[in-house]
């Protein structure tokens, strides 16, 4: 986008922009950029979209029926369209959009913008077009340049805790998941950029940064000294930000948990003990199916080697159930490895195929009242283990990033290194602060307790 074609754009006074976001962090923080590139146009965010001149969906396809809730979903905008007399622009962005491309537009003809993940930079252009030509544009390749090389700096602050893109896209094919058709390549930003956009942030308030990848701990990136960095050189570089109180990364894969990257988590004090591995299964047959490249004893060894880089470290992981070709036995090798791993917390799912991903046509299919069965026995050990973490927390005391106002008078609220919500009395004054808190009580996705003067070292 170049400065010429910005100008040719009349500057409306104020224009309002509402986005709708689906999934996971990575499009959280997209839509949050997607924002920032619309702001020289006049856009603004707004919470509603009545009366919005432009409306963008930004969605996922990870799991379940994506495209029948984003179909609904247009199907309740194009009233207000209508009601605007046309004048709403509606774009179709992120990974439902980039796997279905050209079928929105042949089942929602007044949609005007369908854009992939990838090109999000090439908005203002797209949003021109669609304004001029009043037909629909779609831009789901996957450019040669890199978005990240057109973005503009960020504009709204993100506030105490932020959210840092630092890769995209992913190499590994596991047999269930779509990402690496919806996002690509895996793609490494540089070092320097990724700095400087930390700087940035802690500029404008944040104390918290959490580096974002769909496979973040493959990322290996560009140096300032012209070498590559991995992830453990880069997590030492942000540690030495002045102003940053905390750091942490997600998404990561156990293949590509490197020496470095444990030695930093017994190195850096910033690196919160909290790490959000996923191991999927706990059967080496479905993991081989799922084309995950370790075992379940690997995935053992691995988190042996972090605690004790890191003693007072905390796993939290995902689990899929039903995967086609599990059975019972291969069930029960997941329950064993979540006993023995034990985990602080836990995502699970029951396998939903993906078109045209490899698992979705095999052989095996597990029918839909066992995958039921099976995800509630998963998730009812996985509360136990939650609700006995967090009963463990009683009586101790721990260090608090406080991020808002709480929901009762007088109170406010943070989050722990373990990610809990903390809630505490105390000012309005003291967010932004790190505090140690005296815990009272366990609630069951929460803790409450009492600030003590001054925060524990690390
Ligand atoms: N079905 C169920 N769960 C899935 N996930 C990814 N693809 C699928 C699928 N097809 C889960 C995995 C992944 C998380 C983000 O979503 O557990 O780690
Ligand atoms: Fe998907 Fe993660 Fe596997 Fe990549 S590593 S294919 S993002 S589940």
């Amino acid at each position: 986008m170049t400065g010429a074609n910005l100008e040719t754009i009349p500057k409306a006074a104020r224009k309002r922009l509402h986005v709708i976001t689906w999934g996971c962090q990575m499009n959280v923080y997209d839509s949050g950029r997607m924002a920032d590139v619309l702001a020289p146009l006049g856009y603004a965010p707004t919470d509603t979209p009545e009366g919005a001149d432009m409306v963008i969906l930004n969605t996922c396809h990870i799991r379940d029926k994506a495209a029948e809730k984003v179909f609904s979903e247009l199907g309740r905008l194009r009233r207000l369209k209508e009601a605007a007399n046309g004048r709403m622009i509606l774009a179709v962005a992120g990974c439902v959009a980039q796997a279905e491309g050209k079928e929105i537009l042949a089942r929602a003809p007044f949609v005007d913008i369908v854009l992939g993940p990838q090109t999000y930079h090439r908005l203002p252009e797209m949003v021109a077009q669609a304004a001029r030509a009043g037909g629909a544009v779609i831009e789901t390749e996957f450019p040669a340049e890199d978005k990240f090389d057109f973005l503009p700096e960020q504009s709204a602050p993100q506030g105490v805790t932020a959210f840092l893109t630092v890769q995209e896209g992913c190499d590994k094919f596991c047999s269930f998941c779509v990402v690496p058709y919806t996002r690509g390549a895996e793609q490494s930003r540089p070092a320097a950029a990724i700095l400087a956009e930390a700087r940035r942030l802690i500029a404008q308030g944040s104390r918290e940064i959490t580096l974002l990848g769909q496979n973040v701990n493959a990322w290996h990136g560009a140096a300032p000294d012209g070498g590559t960095w991995s992830l453990g050189r880069l997590l030492r570089g942000m540690a030495a930000l002045p102003g940053l109180a905390r750091l942490r990364y997600a998404t990561s894969h156990p293949r590509d948990m490197d020496d470095a990257l444990i030695e930093a988590h017994r190195d850096l004090p910033k690196l919160m003990p909290f790490l959000h591995l996923p191991v999927q299964s706990g059967s080496d047959r479905i993991l081989a199916t799922m084309n995950r490249r370790h075992t379940a004893d690997d995935y053992l060894r691995l988190t042996d080697r972090l605690r004790a880089a890191r003693p007072d470290l905390a796993l939290s992981s995902d689990f899929i159930v039903g995967h086609s070709g599990e059975t019972e036995a291969d069930f029960e090798a997941t329950l064993t490895l979540v006993r023995s791993v034990g985990f602080a917390q836990a995502y699970s799912f029951k396998y939903s195929p993906r078109p045209g991903t490899p698992a979705a046509g095999a052989p095996g299919q597990v029918p839909e009242a066992e995958k039921d069965r099976r995800l509630q026995a998963l998730q009812s050990l996985l509360r136990e283990q939650q609700a006995a973490f967090n009963a463990a927390c009683v009586g101790t005391t721990m260090n608090v990033l406080f991020t808002g106002p709480g929901r009762h008078p007088g109170q406010i609220v943070g989050r722990s290194s373990y990610l809990q919500p903390i809630h505490a009395i105390g000012s309005v004054s003291l967010i932004g602060d790190e505090l140690a808190v005296r815990i009272r009580d366990a609630h069951p996705n929460s803790l409450s307790g009492t600030l003590v003067q001054e925060r524990l070292s690390a």
